[in-house]
Parts: C-alpha cells; sequence; structure tokens
C-alpha cells in the first residue's frame, strides 16, 4: 500500500473549502487514481438538506472528470472525536469505482488515522450481477 500521508494532505487541504453553513462540519475526501492521479473533494451542503453532498462524492466526481474510473486509495478527514467514516450512500459510491485491493485512510484533523480495506465497509454491496435477471 502507497503511503497515505499525501492523500491526507490533499484531504485536509480541500477540506477547508468545504461550504457547510448548515452543519458546520468540514470533510476533505482525496483519492489516488489507478494512473497515480490524486483527485479531491469536499462537502458541499444546500439549504435543501438532502441536496447536499459528501466529500467523498466530491473527490469521486472529480476522478472521473479527469479521465480515470478506478481508485486504488482513499483518504477522508474531518475534525471529530474519532476518524470519520464514509455514510452508507458514499460506501456505495466508494464500491463502484474501488480497486479490489483499495484502502481507505479515515483520519482526525487531530492526528489519529484508521486503515482499512474499501471492501471491509460495504458487507452485500449491491452489484451489476444482481441485475442479471432483467
Ligand atoms: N459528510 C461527508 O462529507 N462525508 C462523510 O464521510 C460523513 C459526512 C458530510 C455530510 C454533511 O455535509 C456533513 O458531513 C454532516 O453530515
Amino acid at each position: 500500500m502507497a503511503d497515505p500521508d499525501d492523500l491526507v494532505s490533499a484531504a485536509a487541504a480541500v477540506r477547508r473549502n468545504a461550504y457547510v453553513p448548515y452543519s458546520g462540519f468540514k470533510v476533505g475526501a482525496a483519492v489516488r487514481a489507478a494512473d497515480g492521479s490524486v483527485h479531491s473533494g469536499c462537502n458541499v451542503e444546500n439549504v435543501a438538506y438532502p441536496e447536499g453532498t459528501c466529500a467523498e462524492a466530491g473527490a469521486i466526481a472529480a476522478m472521473v472528470a479527469a479521465g480515470q474510473t478506478a481508485f486504488r486509495q482513499v483518504a477522508v478527514i474531518a475534525d471529530s472525536p474519532v476518524p470519520v467514516t464514509p455514510c452508507g450512500g458514499c460506501r456505495q459510491k466508494l464500491f463502484e469505482f474501488a480497486q479490489p485491493d483499495a484502502t481507505i485512510t479515515m483520519a482526525t484533523t487531530s492526528g489519529e488515522r484508521v486503515t482499512m480495506a474499501v471492501s471491509d465497509l460495504l458487507p452485500g454491496a449491491f452489484v451489476k450481477s444482481q441485475m442479471d435477471n432483467v
């Protein structure tokens, strides 16, 4: 596994731009795509609360916009008491683009980190083969 330091730094940098007038909870995320390029995103809230987007979704969108459709590593950071874990919807979004051995590093702004396999985040993920009867 590649050292996640630069990814955590990229996530921390983009986190500063998070638009969070409603929760006040800034999150940053960064992915390392299959070609090694790094793409980042922050959470962007909306007065219509469900229309807000998570940092992970932003990082994935930036990666896809740059022409990459797989990542090998992802980092997420927030100012939380324990390393922030992706919400359920983001776990499915991450699963879509994660290489089989992809890892996630979850970090706090105070320096705590937990790294695990992305595949362990979402047991029983919905996958394309479940639509095979269509
Ligand atoms: N949030 C993220 O961006 N990523 C996560 O992994 C957890 C939650 C955002 C969504 C919302 O803007 C704020 O954090 C509070 O839920």
